[in-house]
């Protein structure tokens, strides 16, 4: 990221955990494909092949931080003991929890695209990167939710609304705590630790470019009666960057 340990410790952070958090993405809502009305069975194979290629390349950018001289090693491990203790519970909540980590997913993703301020630092190939993820993250931001609707077709409401606040409050809580930690390992194998490195994440986080911040009312609005992600119809964003990644990159977002 240009040299910015922060802005790295972040994209680093929120890179470690994606081949083995997509991987869990993808069991989560594969469960649930038998019987869904066919045009939703066919989402659900596209969403597949997107996660598996996600989890590709950033297996190959997790790499490159390795072999820049970060050790991932904590970051994998705290992931999979918080995805342990998911695994023990119901298929169901299981996909519950991938409905909300999709809507983050996506609201990140928005707001990555939205705003060329998060990636001024990157390298053209890293920002490509996270741009085409970013692209696909909203293309197929809707069909955990809708797997989501189909599955939990027959509950009351106010049972499933319980269950999705409940969920969403808990996966928030755990991504904002883990990827925190996260950036802090990174940090402190940068060389960076204590307040000064709490201050620089936090300030990085919520102030400036202040990503986390950015999307709060785009979090909020997944409690709102009526909720969909495609309420927010963003696919001009989706065309936008389609046409800058088409050129060359110093043109592209100058
Ligand atoms: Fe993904
Ligand atoms: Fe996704």
């Amino acid at each position: 990221m240009g040299g910015d340990p922060v802005a790295t410790a972040f994209y680093n952070a929120l890179s470690a955990t994606f081949p083995k958090g997509e991987a869990y993405f993808v069991e989560s809502v594969r469960l649930f494909r038998e019987g869904t009305p066919a045009k939703l069975a066919g989402e659900i194979k596209g969403f597949v092949t997107q996660e598996v290629m996600h989890s590709r390349e950033h297996v190959q950018f997790n790499k490159r931080a390795v072999e820049a001289g970060y050790d991932l090693s904590p970051l994998e491990a705290r992931l999979e003991w918080r995805l342990s203790i998911t695994r023990g519970r119901p298929p169901v909540v299981n996909l519950a929890a991938t409905m909300c980590l999709e809507h983050f997913t996506a609201i990140l993703a928005h707001q990555l695209l939205k705003n060329p301020r998060h990636l001024a630092g990157a390298g053209p190939e890293d920002a490509a990167l996270w741009r085409w993820h970013s692209i696909e993250e909203i293309e197929h931001k809707a069909v955990a939710y809708d797997t989501w609707l189909h599955a939990t077709r027959d509950w009351p409401r106010r049972k499933r609304f319980k269950v999705k606040l409940k969920v969403m409050l808990f996966v928030t809580r755990n991504f904002i705590v883990d990827r925190t930690f996260g950036s802090l390992e990174l940090l402190r194998q940068d060389g960076i630790t204590g307040a000064s490195a709490w201050a620089r994440i936090l300030w990085f986080a919520w102030v400036r470019p202040g990503m986390l911040r950015k999307v709060f009312g785009a979090w909020l609005a997944f409690f709102m009666p009526g909720f969909h992600p495609w309420n927010q119809d963003d696919r001009h964003l989706i065309a936008q960057t389609e046409a800058r990644l088409a050129t060359p990159a110093a043109e592209a977002y100058a």
